[in-house]
């Protein structure tokens, strides 16, 4: 649908953050009613560029157009009377509001000066009518998971009726069925003219989606594809400057592991449903993916058998010894977890990656009882940002500043750093680029083959047959379907967690 009409140019745009640079002379434009995916690796500089034209970065050099005239937007209010809209990559979703409180924050509807909270609710069911998003107006935010909210925050985006759409990861926690419905909502505003931006480390979404596309590299352009060259292979080598096989993961032999049994789990339910009656056994030096939908019960599972959440009935016993069911006691017993919402539960954002790490494995640091020195926990912390690749690799930066996919490799690079027995991964690659996908798989292989059991939830079917060695798939709560021998295809996996066949 796109014309070629330039509705946004950002013109030689420049930005540092102390004297590190981070965009430099950068261009980026958007036409009328066109999808354009913006790429690029951990770090490239794409939220960076966004904050700068939706004003909440001020910019060191160049400008901004809108329309054809130059415009000084210094806030998101700012933006907004343009008719842009943001979906951030950190969600700004407030958890104890309810769902319409949310999409309604800053400009709620009055009435004699007050908040007409019967409109708020109505327009809101309204707008989750017409999206056919499975939320209601007045739930609170406060309870629910991760992919609830970020539908959330893109209803708040989409309520605003705007010309241009900025979507920064909109997908990272939405399963497959989400994810579908939101593309087909993405087609339907770029055929009324609607301009939308699109970031996303899922390739096969941004080759179905744009129109166009904008590779930075070291926030630096590296090119402008049009639609007919946006091919898989061109764009990986565009971006991280090398080839990465992306046909591994459609298909994989599965195998048992022999080895005694680390991790045994028996009857596992908890009050709710969420999961009823699971059983499963984890073997030394095995990667174990769970498959299933959204809601399926996996996370929930996890975090009880790790104890954050209680359970109602069954065990779980680590190498014969029951587990307390709480996170310090799993942690003393050899556990790792990384959670699916790695902003809330994964790291403390206004501390440095030293401390992150060092957080975690005080009790390390601190051996032979001693005060802590400086110097272990900062080893510590140079060898995990050496492990994962963590950039930039200034070992002292806040967590909370540095890119998603860089928060994502300080949470694993803490816990890869203690003697584990089990570790958790839920969702690991969640905004992780394609190169340092791989580098993550081959850093859980190798903690396999040291003897530690990988236990993989995530919804990516290809990371999904590509890791593990044995899949276990989710439904409703439990187990339905195990593959540990021979041909296992995404269609296989997906079909089980479906229910579509046994
Ligand atoms: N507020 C900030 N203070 C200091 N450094 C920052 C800040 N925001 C971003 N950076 C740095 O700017 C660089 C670009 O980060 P940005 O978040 O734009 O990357 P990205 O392309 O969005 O990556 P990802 O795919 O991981 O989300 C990174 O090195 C990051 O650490
Ligand atoms: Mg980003």
């Amino acid at each position: 649908m796109a014309n070629n009409e330039i509705i946004l140019e950002a013109k030689n745009i420049y930005k540092s953050f102390s004297g590190v640079p981070v965009l430099q002379d950068v261009h980026f434009e958007v036409r009328k009613g066109e999808v354009h995916a913006l790429m690029g690796e951990n770090g490239a500089g794409k939220s960076t560029l966004i904050k700068i034209i939706t004003g909440v970065y001020s910019k060191d050099a160049g400008s901004i157009w809108w329309e054809g005239k130059e415009v000084q937007v210094n806030s998101y209010a700012d933006v907004q009377k343009l008719g842009i809209a943001c979906i951030y990559q950190e969600l700004s979703v407030e958890p104890p509001l309810t769902v319409a409180q949310n999409v309604f924050l800053g400009r709620e509807p009055r009435k004699f000066g007050l908040i007409d909270h019967r409109k708020m609710i109505k327009d809101t069911e309204e707008l989750i009518a017409r999206y056919g998003f499975p939320l209601k107006a007045d739930e609170l935010v406060a309870n629910l998971g991760i992919g609830l909210r970020q539908l959330v925050e893109i209803l708040k985006g989409l309520s605003c009726d705007s010309k241009l759409l900025i979507m920064d990861e909109p997908t990272a926690s939405l399963s497959g069925k989400e994810a579908e419905s939101l593309f087909e909502i993405i087609e339907k505003l770029r055929d009324q003219g609607v301009s939308i931006i699109y970031i996303s480390h899922r390739l096969e979404e941004v080759y179905r989606l744009s129109d166009r596309l904008t590779v930075l590299r070291n926030g630096q352009n590296a090119a402008v594809l049009n639609h007919e060259q946006i091919e898989p292979r061109l764009v990986i080598k565009t971006m991280i400057g090398k080839e990465v096989d992306e046909s591994a993961g459609s298909a994989k032999e599965m195998r048992k592991n022999n080895n005694e049994v680390v991790l045994d789990v028996k009857n596992f339910s908890d009050e709710i449903g969420m999961f009823k009656d699971v059983s499963f056994q984890a073997h030394r030096g095995e990667i174990l993916g769970f498959g299933g939908l959204i809601g399926a019960g996996r996370t929930e599972l996890m975090r009880a058998i790790y104890g954050i959440d209680k359970h109602k009935s069954g065990t779980a016993t680590l190498n014969g010894v029951e587990l307390k069911y709480s996170p310090k006691e799993s942690i003393k017993a050899g556990f790792g977890f990384v959670p699916e919402d790695r902003r809330n539960q994964g790291f403390i954002p206004l501390l440095s990656t030293v401390k992150n790490v060092a957080l975690t494995n005080y009790d390390i640091v601190k051996k032979n009882g001693t005060s802590i020195s400086d110097k272990d926990e900062r080893d510590m912390g140079i060898r995990a940002i050496k492990q994962i690749d963590i950039r930039p690799d200034n070992p002292d930066k806040e967590v909370g500043l540095m890119s998603g996919g860089n928060q994502q490799k300080v949470v694993l690079g803490k816990w890869i750093q203690r003697d584990l027995k089990v570790l958790i991964v839920d969702e690991p690659t969640a905004g992780i680029d394609v190169g340092a996908k791989d580098q993550i798989y081959s850093i859980l292989e190798d903690l396999a083959s040291q003897g530690i059991v990988v236990i993989i939830v995530t919804s990516d079917l290809q990371e999904l047959i590509r890791v593990s060695h044995r899949i276990l798939v989710m439904r409703k709560g439990s187990i339905i379907k195990e593959f540990d021998s021979g041909i296992v295809t995404q269609s296989m996996v997906l079909e089980a967690g479906s229910g579509i066949v046994d």
